[in-house]
C-alpha cells in the first residue's frame, strides 16, 4: 500500500492535536477573563503555528506525490468534500481568529510565544462580531468534520478492511496506528487540564473576575448580628444595636479589585488577582470602621503579559522597588442609605496621600456583599509618567466587589 509521504503524515497528526488542544482551551478562554491572560496568549500562538503548518501542508500536497484516491463514486467524492472542508477548518479558524483580535475594541498586543509580536489585520472594527461568531462556530464544523472524516476511515478499517488507514501511519506500525490517533484525545485532555481552577461561584463579582487570596482578619471579635440598614429594614425587621465591639469581616473567595483608564479613545482594562482586606465595622455605626486593604502589584493585569510586563516597570508601579500599595481609613461617613464614604490614606510607590473610597453594602446581617470605587490621579504616585504613559487619561477608576462574613 501506498503511503503519505513522512512530512504529510507528520503534519496531519501534528495539526490535528493541536486543533483539539486549541478547541479545549478555546471552550475556556471567554469564562477566564483576566485570569487567563496567559492562556489566551498561547491560544494565540498555537492558533498561529497551526495557520503556518497548514500552509506548509498544503505546499507539501503539491510538491510530494499522493497515494492515489482508493475509492471513486459518492463515498470518493464524499471524503474528498470532507478532505476540503477540513483543509478550510484548519486555514478558517486561524484567520477567524486572527480577525476577531485585530478588531476588538481594546487592541491586546499578541507575542507569538513571548517573541514575535503578531500585527493586527487592517480589517474594520464591524468586522469583530462576524469574526467572533464564525471562529466559535467553526471550531463545531471542524468537529462534525472529524467525526465524519474518522467514521469514514474506520469504515476503510474495519468494514472494507483495504488498509486505508496505513496511508497515514508510518512504518506499519500497529502501536502508532493506536498511539496517533489517541494522541488527538490527549491533546484536548491536556488542554482541560491546565486550565486554572474556576473562581468559586459563592462571591462571582460583576467585573472581571479575578483570583483572589483571601486572609482572616487578625483581630476576631464576637460576632454581632447588625441586622438590616435602617431604610432596608423599613418594612418590619427592627434594627439590632451592637452589643459589643464592632464586627470583623473575612473577604470572601472570588471579590475583584478593577481598574481602567481612558487612553486616547480606548479604555484599557484590568484586575489585582492579589490583594487582602482587613475590616472591621458596624454598618450602623460607620464611624467604628477601620479598613486595611494590600494590594500585591506585580498581580496587576490587563490580560495581556506584553502590557503586563509594562506595568511591572518603573514607569508604572516599579514592583521592584515597591510591591505592594495600601489603602487605610479608620472611620466611614454615610452618604445614602447603603452607600458609604471612607477617607483614607492610600500609599503607592513610595508616597502616601489622602485618598476616598465609595462604597455599598447589600445583603443583612452577617453576609454582605461591598461594592465600590475610587478615582485615583495618577501624577502625584508617578504612575506611567513614562512614555508610553503619555496617552492615559489623569485619573484612574478603580472598582472593586466582594463578598464578606462576620467573623
Ligand atoms: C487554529 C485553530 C484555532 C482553533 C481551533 C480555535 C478555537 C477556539 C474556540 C473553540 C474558541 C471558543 C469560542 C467560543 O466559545 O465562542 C476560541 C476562542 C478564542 N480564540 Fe481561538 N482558535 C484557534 C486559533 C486562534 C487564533 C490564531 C487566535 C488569535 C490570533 C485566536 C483567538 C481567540 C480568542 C481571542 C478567543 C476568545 C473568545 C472570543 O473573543 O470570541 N484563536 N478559539
Ligand atoms: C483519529 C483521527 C483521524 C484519522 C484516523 C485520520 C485518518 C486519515 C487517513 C487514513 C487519511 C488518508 C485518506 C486517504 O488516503 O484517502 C486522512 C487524510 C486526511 N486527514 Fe485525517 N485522520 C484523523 C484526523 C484528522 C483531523 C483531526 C484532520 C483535520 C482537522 C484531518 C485531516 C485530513 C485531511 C485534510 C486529509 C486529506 C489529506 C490529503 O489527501 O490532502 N484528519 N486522514
Amino acid at each position: 500500500m501506498q503511503r503519505y509521504s513522512r512530512i504529510a503524515i507528520f503534519l496531519h497528526w501534528a495539526i490535528a492535536a493541536l486543533l483539539a488542544f486549541q478547541i479545549a482551551v478555546g471552550w475556556a478562554l471567554e469564562d477566564l477573563g483576566a485570569r487567563g491572560f496567559m492562556l489566551f496568549q498561547m491560544h494565540k500562538s498555537i492558533g498561529m503555528t497551526i495557520l503556518a503548518l497548514t500552509l506548509a501542508r498544503v505546499a507539501v500536497r503539491y510538491w510530494k506525490p499522493r497515494p492515489a484516491p482508493v475509492e471513486g463514486g459518492w463515498q470518493g467524492a464524499l471524503a474528498k468534500a470532507v478532505h476540503a472542508g477540513l483543509y478550510l477548518f484548519m486555514l478558517g479558524a486561524p484567520l477567524t481568529g486572527w480577525a476577531l483580535v485585530s478588531t476588538a475594541k481594546v487592541k491586546v498586543p499578541t507575542l507569538i510565544f513571548g517573541l514575535i509580536p503578531l500585527p493586527h489585520l487592517p480589517l474594520p472594527m464591524s468586522a469583530n462580531d462576524p469574526a467572533s461568531a464564525a471562529h466559535g462556530l467553526l471550531a463545531w464544523v471542524g468537529i462534525a468534520l472529524f467525526v465524519l472524516h474518522v467514521a469514514g476511515a474506520l469504515r476503510h478499517h474495519f468494514l472494507i478492511r483495504d488498509g486505508l488507514l496505513w496511508r497515514m501511519i508510518p512504518g506499519r506500525s500497529s502501536v502508532l496506528l493506536v498511539a496517533l490517533p489517541a494522541s488527538i484525545a490527549l491533546a484536548f485532555v491536556l488542554g482541560r487540564v491546565i486550565l486554572p481552577a474556576p473562581a468559586p461561584k459563592a462571591a462571582a463579582a460583576p467585573t472581571a473576575p479575578v483570583a483572589v487570596e483571601e486572609e482572616a482578619p487578625a483581630n476576631v471579635v464576637e460576632a454581632v448580628d447588625n441586622g438590616a440598614a435602617p431604610v432596608e429594614a423599613e418594612n418590619a425587621v427592627a434594627i439590632a444595636e451592637p452589643v459589643g465591639p464592632p464586627p470583623a469581616w473575612a473577604v470572601q473567595p472570588g471579590g475583584t479589585i478593577g481598574f481602567s483608564v481612558g487612553n486616547g479613545g480606548e479604555t484599557i482594562s484590568g484586575g489585582f488577582s492579589r490583594w487582602t482586606a482587613k475590616i472591621v465595622m458596624d454598618p450602623d455605626h460607620p464611624d467604628s470602621a477601620d479598613i486595611r486593604v494590600e494590594i500585591d502589584l506585580a498581580s496587576a493585569s490587563v490580560g495581556d503579559s506584553y502590557k503586563d510586563g509594562m506595568l511591572a516597570g518603573d514607569e508604572f508601579f516599579d514592583v521592584a522597588a515597591h510591591p505592594g500599595a495600601v489603602f487605610t481609613a479608620k472611620g466611614a461617613e454615610k452618604t445614602g442609605a447603603n452607600s458609604y464614604r471612607a477617607a483614607g490614606t492610600l500609599t503607592l510607590k513610595g508616597v502616601s496621600k489622602p485618598q476616598s473610597i465609595r462604597f455599598t453594602l447589600s445583603g443583612t446581617g452577617k453576609a454582605r456583599k461591598v461594592s465600590g470605587s475610587a478615582t485615583i490621579a495618577r501624577a502625584p504616585f508617578g504612575l506611567g509618567n513614562g512614555e508610553s504613559g503619555s496617552g492615559l487619561d489623569p485619573k484612574v477608576a478603580v472598582n472593586f466587589g466582594f463578598s464578606a462574613k462576620a467573623e
